[in-house]
């Protein structure tokens, strides 16, 4: 398949390039390199620095490359900053989008992978999470990922886009060979915050609350690997054959790790200690978010490769080890 990745010079569409490849796969790459690192795409691969919402653009590429797929892994992500700046992801996140599958409809092209979130579902009241759990997002970035799911839905009705959105979990991890890995300007993920705290880069990490209701009283989530992400937007073509498919599929380990775990599998793989500070809850963060990801186990035939937080996080400290800069050191 010849496969348009938007955002594919970012964190988890970069991974996606790569896995796409292996898999034999021909990757395309639209970026406009705000968030994005050019480095983290090999000079092999077609690359075009460009907006997604550039319909101009977007036509004359789709049509040049002869693309069959779209995935669309560009978007902003940070919850703090959602709230806000609401307008900078609705318009970016939302408006962007909708220009995005215009432009893939003129072209007659209607097959689209959407990197959707577990932030749709808000707080919920039960656990672990199934697609069918109600979707009640608590911030304007949650909202803008949940309002381009119902507009694909519509889509797809009216249209006949076939689609698959990926509710991820935690993305964490880089990729096995250490050569591509995590590089967010500024970054507020807590793996690369603690790996930062064990080298010394920052001073500690702030544990974000200690007074959860959860066994340790620190949050619980679900870290997925990078790497098992993609594979997921990979095995999902062969039901992007049928017209008007509608795929809504949550992508995590299932498997819920705490703030403390994570800080004590980062020592464990380090061999450093981690200074940590107490502090506060972080607005808006729910105590635990974990999938049932059985529907993609089932659906796609999907298994994690990445069952657990050290394989991940060894992963992780490779890169970081590596580049202790980012794609700076590269
Ligand atoms: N945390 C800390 N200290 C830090 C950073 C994070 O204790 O310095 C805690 C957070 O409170 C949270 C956990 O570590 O409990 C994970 O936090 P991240 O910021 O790494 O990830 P989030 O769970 O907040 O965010 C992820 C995705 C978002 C998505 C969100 C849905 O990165 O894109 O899940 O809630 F919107």
């Amino acid at each position: 398949m010849n496969v348009l990745v938007v955002g594919g010079a970012g964190y988890i569409g970069s991974h996606c390039v790569r896995q796409l490849q292996l898999a034999g796969h021909r990757p395309v790459v639209l970026d406009s390199l705000v968030f994005g690192h050019r480095a983290a795409v090999a000079p092999d691969v077609p690359f075009f620095d460009a907006e997604l919402g550039d319909e101009e653009a977007v036509g004359a590429i789709l049509q040049s490359e002869s693309i069959d797929v779209v995935m669309h892994f560009a978007a902003f992500a940070y919850v703090g900053e959602s709230v806000s700046d609401p307008l900078k992801y609705y318009f970016n996140n939302s408006v962007a989008t909708l220009h995005l599958l215009r432009a893939m409809l003129k072209q007659n092209v209607k097959k689209f992978v959407f990197s959707s979130t577990c932030a749709t579902y808000g707080v919920p009241q039960d656990l672990p999470i199934v697609e069918s759990t109600p979707q009640a997002p608590i911030n304007p970035y949650g909202q803008t990922k949940l309002d381009v799911e119902n507009a694909l839905k519509a889509t797809a009705h009216a249209h006949g886009l076939s689609f698959a959105a990926f509710r991820y979990f935690n993305a964490a991890g880089a990729a096995e060979d250490g050569s591509i890995g995590e590089d967010h300007n500024p970054e507020t993920h807590l793996i690369p915050l603690v790996i930062d705290a064990a080298t010394g880069k920052r001073p500690n990490i702030q544990i974000f609350g200690t007074d959860y209701p959860t066994p340790d009283g620190t949050c619980l989530r679900d870290y997925v690997h990078v790497d098992d992400l993609s594979r997921a937007h990979i095995a999902v073509f062969d039901k992007l054959e049928e017209p008007g498919a509608a795929h809504f599929l949550n992508l995590g380990t299932g498997t819920p790790t705490s703030v403390r775990e994570v800080i004590s599998t980062v020592e464990k793989v380090t061999g450093k200690k981690v200074p940590v500070v107490e502090s506060p809850r972080r607005d808006g963060d729910p105590p635990a978010l974990y999938a049932n990801a059985a529907k993609a186990k089932t659906e796609l035939g999907w298994q994690v490769q990445y069952p657990d937080i050290e394989s991940t996080v060894r992963t992780a400290w490779k890169w970081h080890s590596a580049h202790p800069n980012g794609y700076a050191d590269r």
